[in-house]
């Protein structure tokens, strides 16, 4: 599937190798937060992800690139006893932070592992799967989002949280683009050739979208038919 813009050459894609991406996080992890800072992450983006997730108590859910996990332990409260929270990431430091934050959150339902998200099966069916900010570091981000929606339940949420080439300016930033590949491919690995709503699309399912900084970043919410 063509996941990229057809204006622009073809290129070799270093998310496509897992060592690479881990490297590049590892890298990272320690300062990882004040990229969002840089980037104006929207402060309101993580709140409305985790409303779009609709979890309940008893809920399993899935964080797909969970990197430092800053919604894990909100999810892990809500979800209560009852339910579980599985994280996965490419990078054990991203991870390590993850599992700082969790036990001093004193949550014994969030598990965290070192794995590729798109080889992981664990124990599907999901009742919400999330991709915050990682869906556009994935080099097969089509595969990865198929193979999410087959591990999530009927009636399943799956949130896509994250930022993109907001499509009326992608003209304007054209002769800017090989400058912001090397800089998203120098820190947080977000892929600006990448068109997540349209992959989102391929899914089958109407997709319920918020944009926020005019369209530069968004929540999609899309539910698997139950
Ligand atoms: C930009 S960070 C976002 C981290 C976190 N979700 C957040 O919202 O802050 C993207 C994360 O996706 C992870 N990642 C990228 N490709 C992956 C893969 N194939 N399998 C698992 N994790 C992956 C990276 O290691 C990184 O921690």
């Amino acid at each position: 599937m063509n996941n990229t813009l057809s204006i622009l050459p073809s290129r070799e894609n270093p998310r496509l190798d897992p060592a690479w991406v881990a490297a590049r996080f590892d890298r990272v992890a320690w300062c990882y937060p004040l990229f969002e800072t840089a980037f104006l992450v929207p402060k309101s983006a993580r709140r409305s992800a985790l409303d779009q997730l609709n979890l309940q108590a008893g809920n399993r859910v899935l964080s797909i690139g969970c990197g430092r996990g800053p919604l894990l332990p909100e999810i892990g409260r809500i979800v209560g006893a009852q339910g579980q929270v599985v994280g996965v990431d490419l990078s054990q430091r991203m991870l390590d932070f993850a599992q700082r934050q969790n036990e001093r959150h004193g949550l014994q339902n969030i598990e965290l592992l070192r794995t590729d998200a798109l080889t992981y099966r664990g124990t599907a069916p999901f009742n919400a799967i999330l991709f915050s900010f990682s869906l556009t570091s994935f080099g097969q981000p089509a595969d990865m989002l198929h193979h999410a929606w087959e591990m999530l339940a009927p009636g399943g949420r799956m949130v896509v949280l994250d930022g993109q080439l907001p499509p009326s300016s992608r003209a304007l930033v054209r002769p800017v683009l090989p400058t912001i590949r090397w800089f998203l491919e120098s820190t947080v690995l977000g892929d600006p050739d990448m068109e997540p709503l349209v992959l989102l699309k391929d899914l089958g399912q109407p997709v319920n979208v918020a944009h926020m900084r005019g369209g530069a970043y968004f929540v999609a919410q899309v539910i698997k038919p139950g």
